[in-house]
């Protein structure tokens, strides 16, 4: 007899097969829309292992719903949507795709830092409006890159991928965690003309920064972390990057900070009630980018991370152990 495996959306054909060889597999046969909750409650009853996305909510619900369960493979290297502890309480394991999306997140973080920088999406809509009349010294006037300070709250595989990319572009490096890392410190200082420094506390990081890039994990700490004390402490030329997870970001005080210029500018990847509308009132602020939340969205990475999320799955399901589990039961 087979595992019984389901896949909660259409997955590439490469990460599909993967499942389908080692288990009789069903899947909510859709590669957009997420599978509606008593869909997916119906769907579990009698399965061993879900390959679930972050539009799922993996809850004590779900886990009722499934007494068979035995492994959660999140396809995700966050996994806010999963109650972590209730998972470990029932003894199911969770798995994550840490590593492979790392570089090209890294690249979008950087796509949102030069994109408010330099006004290139206020840019692109003020000539298809018609507004394009002529050159003159200080029409769309952004902030340098080059040789500003990048702040990363949160420097862990992401961060330290966006930091190297920083040396490129001259800039000193502050960097803000729980504790010092003496390997990230090492990493980046191995490379010629860089500059690193730990900042203790967010204040120090946010007084002295020109870009602020967020890369911390949604947990209780990190949850509303930036709210109007914190964008009142950054310089009014400085610019705001969130690709983490949007409640780490008090949404409203963003908006109000955005409108009286402090931040300077926002580019978001992310936001607290996803997906938004073309009304949320982030869109109408000029000096915001805003992106539907695609930081690994890659052909190459998304295809690797629904690879690897399958490959953790049968493993488990064939009693090997996972590559990327997140807990241990
Ligand atoms: C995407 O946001 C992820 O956590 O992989």
């Amino acid at each position: 007899m087979k595992p019984r495996a389901y896949i909660t959306r259409r997955l590439p054909q490469a990460a599909m097969d993967i499942v389908i060889a080692a288990c009789d597999t069903t899947f909510w046969d859709n590669d957009a829309a997420p599978v509606p909750r008593d869909v997916l409650l119906r769907a579990v009853a009698d399965v061993d292992g879900v390959l679930a996305l972050l539009t799922d909510r993996i809850d004590a619900g779900l886990l009722d719903a499934a007494p068979r369960l035995k492994v959660v493979a999140n396809m995700a290297v966050g996994y806010d949507n999963v109650d972590l502890p209730a998972l470990t309480a029932r003894g199911v394991l969770l798995t994550n795709t840490p590593g492979v999306l790392t570089e090209t997140t890294a690249d979008l973080v950087w796509a949102l830092i030069l994109a408010t920088s330099r006004r290139i999406v206020e840019g692109h809509r003020l000539i298809a409006a018609g507004g394009w009349t002529t050159w003159s010294p200080m029409f769309m006037v952004g902030q340098d890159v080059h040789g500003a300070t990048l702040g990363i709250v949160g420097a862990g595989r992401i961060g330290t991928a966006v930091a190297r990319r920083a040396v490129g572009f001259g800039m000193p490096i502050l960097y803000h965690n729980r504790h010092p890392s003496a390997n990230l410190e090492a990493q980046i200082g191995a490379i010629p003309g860089a500059s690193i420094r730990y900042a203790p506390t967010l204040e120090e990081l946010l007084v002295a920064a020109d870009v602020v890039v967020v890369m911390v994990p949604l947990t209780p700490e990190t949850r509303g972390m930036f709210g109007a004390r914190e964008f009142a402490l950054m310089k009014p030329t400085s610019v705001f990057v969130n690709a983490s997870r949007g409640p780490v970001v008090r949404e409203r005080e963003l908006i109000e900070a955005l409108k009286r210029g402090r931040p300077w500018a926002a580019g978001l990847d992310v936001f607290e009630v996803e997906p938004i509308g073309a009304d949320h009132p982030l869109l109408a602020l000029p000096n915001v980018v805003a992106v539907p939340h695609i930081g690994s969205a890659t052909v190459a990475t998304r295809t690797g991370m629904a690879t690897m999320a399958a490959t953790n799955l049968v493993a488990v399901l064939t009693g090997q152990p996972p590559p990327n589990p997140v807990n241990q039961v």
